[in-house]
């Protein structure tokens, strides 16, 4: 396993693989790295077959973090993530720099000045609760495509709306690459598996499984009656995330899982997804009803 820093040898590498025709797939991440990552970096192995190759990105993107979020305290441990990989097989770690990603971004942008921005699918959800985010996120996801050079870049369910915004933008933008998404990955009591899973001490750890509990919740109902009115199951939800002492709902939605567009009334087929404070850290699952 190879890592590399560099942009520019990065795209060596890529248009080296792609000469002898090599299939590329790309895994993106922030790194801290957890079974629900490793099993992208699998579906990733799967979807290029044995003379392909992996790269696994492992970029704590500062463009995709509000000035009030936990850019600077994001836990990080390379060495670990580096022996998690190696052990997956991984051929590539690309490991780029802030100062090549962006560089001159901050305090006056004079060195990095191009966002790619999907303006439709981005506005509801995480868009609404953190505006800035998936601006950085199609940015950077833009930029590693064009790095790596991948036939199929593999994303998570966990982050339901952020894989359909990259859909889209590869849609809208023509880039040559497959999208997989990849099942959420949950711990034994159904929490989903998260880097941020790290903040959660003491009572907090069992209190986060109310996403998990709320969503099981909501399925139940819908077995119950095959419809039901927005308000009635939102006024549940809610409550119910409220009964945990340090929960506090951020949002709950119902919607068409391929367009996003909010539904009037729940029925089978339906997405839920939600974000739920749980103390300081802020929690997101989702899931078809
Ligand atoms: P990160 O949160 O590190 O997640 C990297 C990838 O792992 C994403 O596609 C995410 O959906 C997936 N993932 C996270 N938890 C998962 C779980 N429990 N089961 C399955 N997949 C899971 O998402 C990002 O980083 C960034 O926004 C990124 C796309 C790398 C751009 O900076």
């Amino acid at each position: 396993m190879q890592t590399v820093s560099s942009i520019t040898a990065m795209q060596r590498l890529a248009k080296k693989w792609q000469r002898a025709g090599e299939g590329i797939g790309l895994v993106p991440t922030m790194g801290y790295l957890h079974e629900g990552h490793l099993s992208l970096v699998r579906e990733a192995h799967k979807r290029v077959g044995k003379h392909g190759h992996v790269v696994v990105s492992i970029y704590v993107n500062p463009t995709q973090f509000a000035p009030t979020e936990d850019f600077s305290k994001y836990p990080r441990d390379l060495k670990r993530d580096l022996k998690m990989l190696r052990e997956c097989g991984v051929d590539v770690v690309f490991t780029p720099k802030d100062s090549e990603m962006y560089p001159d971004r901050s305090p006056v942008p004079t060195g990095y000045s191009t966002y790619v921005v999907e303006e439709r699918l981005s506005q509801t959800m995480e868009g609404a609760s953190r505006p800035t985010h998936f601006q950085g996120v199609t940015t950077v996801v833009a930029k590693l495509f064009n790095i790596v050079q991948p036939d199929v870049a593999v994303f998570g369910q966990k982050d339901f709306q952020q894989a359909a915004v990259i859909r889209r933008m590869v849609r809208d933008l023509d880039f040559p690459v497959r999208v997989i998404v990849a099942p959420t990955v949950r711990e034994k009591d159904g929490l989903a598996m998260s880097s941020r899973n790290k903040y959660l001490e003491g009572d907090l750890r069992r209190q986060a499984t109310i996403l998990r509990r709320a969503i099981d919740m909501a399925r139940a109902a819908l077995k119950k009656s095959k419809r039901i009115p927005l308000a009635r199951l939102k006024a549940d939800v809610g409550a119910m995330i409220e009964s945990e002492p340090d929960a506090r709902l951020d949002y709950v939605e119902f919607f068409d899982p391929d367009s996003l567009v909010p539904v009037a009334e729940i029925t089978s087929g339906v997405q839920i997804a939600l974000a739920v404070f749980v103390g300081k850290t802020r929690l997101i699952d989702n899931e078809r009803l």
